[in-house]
């Protein structure tokens, strides 16, 4: 009867307590974190007072903040790296690759339950890992072996039939059902794959599928563990890790989709959301001036061969510039051996190494009002650190066809001859160094390792003023941006507060100063896109104390809850409308905010009340009243 995820839910439930739509306490098997959000979380793992970790494996990967233009990258990088060997963490070094690419072929395991600091963690489902993203406090905790704390989710079954035509990739299923579902499809729900259709699909092309499944706002996404998982693992040399794993045949599913692979197209998701989705033979002729092909999304061995393939003997047009990023060495080392790297470098185009790097906006911005062509999984406003940029997501086939031509192109209608994947692979983890666990050796802080932020109790009345008033679909990218003027900060709050919402309102930073604080309010889906609990934490920092929305992504309003600021949802979508920038908002009697009951807000300016409806269990509202989570975890041992 059970699904795949409810077997690896129920197996890995902390005294055996799941029940669907309730909050359950899931055993992790696995973390990772990536620099961005590592930093943040390993500071908070030494404010919670363990000696080792208490996983069965822990990985801090260095792959985002990989610029060194000062010295703030490189102190992150050497206090990642003391930490990990003191805690017990195996640590990959800058230049082995993209988290998730690098966790895909050399740790993640069938059945495990995998936590990662990084939203796109789900992309090891492709594996048949239960996978994961969270704020970085609460991989932490998990670090120090406390449970992760997690609403039982709806699973939605996809049926996959049929097979891919050529030219037609992974990255085109899941950019179909982004257009069918929108970024709030998967919201509340774990996407379980199956169907005929998922034999052929290799294990990398399941990742990208679950890679952007972080898209649609799922919880998860999760491939059983088949022939094809075997086959992976045994190339890998990691064969022992395989176990067979599918949901029972008569499982049972909250909902259904059904999906024709043949039937698929090449598909294109327009600026500024992955879910602006059409079909490419509709915008062909579009002129392009830069593509990107690399990110934990697309830069497998078959992603860039299949890009070289359309390379060969070809050149990429004067007006683009191409721009490539293996997703770890491992497949800069298949392609190099495969002289598919010469193919690339022949045709033009630029390589970078194997990090995440213009994906998040480390370097690589496009000119100004360019329309670059990306194989990635994000496309928000400002993400690429050129504003006026228009952002597309594509597979790597239509990537690498558009490249030659200067337009993008249905890459069905170029020739090419299709690559053989390999079965034979190099394994070299040199770049991964083991813990030695020698707690002689000191843990190095440079000058931009900055003490962390802690916060007071939540007061049982406060009165605050309404700080800035948004839209719908508020990314962490609005709230914390990412780019390479703000990241280097993600270890220093106080710097990094000083960019909060600076696209939004120029004076966000000097209002939270003068009132001391605030309120934030909001329309739908507010805090989508990545794990950064930095996006909570320095809103924290200035002061705010609440949030008020029409609806909130998952990890974001965790991450609130994280740091003590209160997450209440509105019930009338006019009551937001009522709402001015300066209103002040009161907020009475705290100790009457209980699990699946309303709490009233009071808008003394306006001289009205709204009453809110939250998510919070009583679990989450006693974090909130400590002001936290770690303030929780310190004051009860049994946490
Ligand atoms: Fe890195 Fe972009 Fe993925 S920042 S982890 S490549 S979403």
């Amino acid at each position: 009867m059970p699904t795949l995820s409810e077997k690896i839910l129920r197996a890995h439930a902390a005294n055996n307590a799941f029940t669907k739509g309730k909050q359950m306490r899931l055993k992790i098997d696995q973390t990772l974190t990536q620099d961005a959000t590592g930093t943040m979380a390993y500071l908070q793992l030494e404010a919670i007072g363990i000696k080792r970790v208490k996983t069965e494996l822990s990985l801090s990967y260095v792959d985002h903040n990989t610029l060194q233009n000062g010295y703030e990258n490189a102190d992150d990088h050497k206090y990642l790296q003391s930490i990990a060997n003191a805690y017990g963490i195996r640590f990959s070094k800058a230049g082995n690759g993209i988290c998730h690419q690098v966790h895909l072929e050399r740790f993640a395991k069938p059945g495990c339950t995998l936590l990662g600091s990084d939203s796109h963690t789900p992309t090891a489902g492709g594996i048949g890992a239960l996978a994961i993203g969270a704020g970085g406090l609460d991989v932490a905790c998990a670090m120090a072996g406390y449970p992760f704390t997690l609403t039982v989710p709806k699973i939605m079954q996809v049926v996959l039939h049929g097979k891919l035509q050529k030219g037609v990739s992974a990255k085109d299923v899941i950019l179909t059902l982004l257009g069918m579902l929108s970024v709030k499809g998967g919201v509340g729900k774990i996407i379980e794959y199956s169907g005929d259709g998922i034999a052929s699909l290799t294990i990398p092309e399941r990742a990208t599928i679950c890679n952007m499944g972080a898209e649609l706002g799922a919880t998860t996404s999760i491939f059983p563990s088949d022939a094809m998982t075997k086959a992976f693992l045994e190339s890998q040399g990691r064969g022992q890790d395989y176990v067979e794993l599918s949901a029972d045949d008569d499982a049972q599913y909250d909902e259904q989709i059904e999906l024709y692979l043949d039937q698929i197209e090449p598909m294109i998701a327009l600026p500024h959301s992955p879910d602006q989705v059409k079909a490419v033979k509709d915008r062909i002729g579009m002129k392009i001036d830069q593509v990107a092909i690399g990110s934990c999304t697309n830069s497998s061995y078959m992603d860039l061969m299949k890009t070289a393939a359309i390379l060969k003997g070809k050149r990429v047009h004067p007006d683009v510039s191409l721009i490539i990023s293996p997703g770890s060495r491992q497949v800069l080392q298949m392609i190099t051996d495969s002289g598919a790297l010469h193919t690339l470098l022949a045709a033009g185009a630029r390589l970078l190494e194997c990090t995440c790097g213009p994906c998040i906006g480390m370097g690589q911005s496009p000119q100004t009002d360019a329309v670059s062509l990306r194989t990635f999984n994000r496309n928000f406003y400002g993400r690429s650190g050129t504003l006026s940029a228009k952002v597309c997501l594509v597979s790597p086939e239509t990537a690498a066809a558009s490249a030659v031509a200067g337009v993008l192109v249905d890459p069905r209608t170029v020739s090419f001859a299709m690559p053989q994947d390999q079965t034979s692979i190099p394994i070299d983890d040199s770049m991964i160094l083991l813990p030695d666990h020698d707690l002689s050796k000191p843990i190095i802080r440079g000058p931009n390792i900055k003490p962390l932020p802690i916060n007071t109790t939540m007061p049982n009345h406060f009165t605050k003023q309404v700080l800035i008033k948004l839209g719908d679909h508020i990314t962490t990218d609005h709230i914390a941006p990412a780019g390479a003027k703000v990241l280097p900060y993600r270890s220093n709050i106080e710097k990094l507060s000083e960019f909060v919402f600076q696209n939004n309102q120029k004076d966000f930073y000097l209002n939270c100063q003068k009132h001391q604080g605030g309120i934030v309010v909001a329309g739908e889906n507010y805090g989508q896109g990545s794990s950064r609990e930095h996006a909570a934490l320095a809103l924290m920092y200035l002061g705010i104390k609440a949030v008020i929305a029409k609806s909130f992504a998952r990890i974001h309003h965790a991450n609130l809850i994280n740091f003590g600021i209160l997450p209440l949802l509105f019930t009338k979508a006019e009551d937001l409308e009522s709402i001015d920038e300066l209103d002040e908002l009161q907020f009475h009697d705290l100790s009457q905010l209980k699990e699946g009951q309303p709490f009233v807000v009071y808008n003394a300016t306006k001289k009205t009340a709204y009453t809110c409806t939250h998510q919070l269990s009583a679990h989450d509202i006693a974090i909130l009243k400590e002001g936290g989570l770690l303030n929780y975890i310190r004051s009860h041992t049994d946490a």
